[in-house]
């Protein structure tokens, strides 16, 4: 299995941080997904949560906010810097979601933030979550699904229509039941949940960006049905370390 190009990874992201716009998603999209972490998770205010892949920290301080004690962890140096500017109040570590910088059993809870995808093979994560787990704690992630047309057509290497701007040469959007299956075999319960409703306020390609409302239109009504709803554009992983 291919492992992780961590250099273009840095690059990629290092260029994103000085052009400073990382934020993808509407506040009321970054809410939502706060939110299904709060749902998923179980875990109340004061719960100590890892925000992993934080970027520049959009997630970290939305957790704190909630009440959790929150640290975000990201290989992009640049990025954090971005996060301290903007949150002075909210702790950040460089790291690596391969081999975490926390002890065994150290956090409540766990934010895989869009990260998975990031990770040609995801196994050396999900065995990092299990390693730093305390028993009982709760991990989500939420990333890209390739059972969506949009996303397969758009982002996946073996569409006709996939495009590689502003997206790095690691990631690709995610079958659910793999990740899922992955996180099993590291030793924590998993399931897949689905959300259809994430609205983008930015995409980096400019020849695309027009289409922006029209995607996050259908993208909201289409999947909406139960039906339809794994085929919605974000896959939702979520378990508990026994
Ligand atoms: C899709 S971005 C998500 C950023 C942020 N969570 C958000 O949603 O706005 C993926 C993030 O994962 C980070 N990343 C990629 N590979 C990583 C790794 N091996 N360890 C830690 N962070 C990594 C990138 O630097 C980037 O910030």
């Amino acid at each position: 299995m291919e492992s992780q190009n961590k250099a273009e990874e840095k690059s990629f992201f290092g260029a994103q941080a000085k052009a400073d716009k990382y934020d993808v998603f509407s506040a009321a999209s970054n809410q939502r997904i706060i939110q299904s972490f709060a749902d998923l998770s179980g875990l109340e205010a004061g719960a100590l949560v890892a925000d992993l892949g934080c970027g520049s920290g959009a997630f970290t301080t939305l957790l704190q906010d909630r009440g959790y004690q929150s640290v975000g962890l990201d290989l992009s140096e640049d990025l954090l810097h971005r996060g301290t500017e903007h949150y002075p109040g909210v702790a950040f570590v460089t790291g690596d979601v391969e081999a975490l910088p926390f002890p065994d059993g150290a956090l409540d809870g766990i934010l895989l933030s869009g990260i998975i995808h990031h990770l040609p093979d995801p196994m050396a994560c999900a065995n990092e979550v299990f390693r730093v787990l305390k028993p009982g704690g709760s991990f989500v992630a939420f990333d890209p699904n390739r059972l969506n047309p949009f996303m397969y057509l758009y982002r996946d290497r073996s569409s006709p229509f996939y495009s590689n701007v502003g997206v790095t040469a690691n990631e690709r959007p995610v079958i659910p039941s793999h990740v899922a299956k992955v996180f099993r075999s590291a030793g924590l319960s998993a399931t897949s949940d689905f959300i259809a409703d994430l609205h983008y306020q930015y995409v980096a390609s400019g020849k695309v960006r027009w289409a922006l409302p029209i995607y996050n239109f259908l993208s909201s009504t289409l999947f909406r049905p139960r039906f339809m709803a794994r085929f919605g554009a974000f896959v939702l992983t979520s378990g508990r370390k026994p």
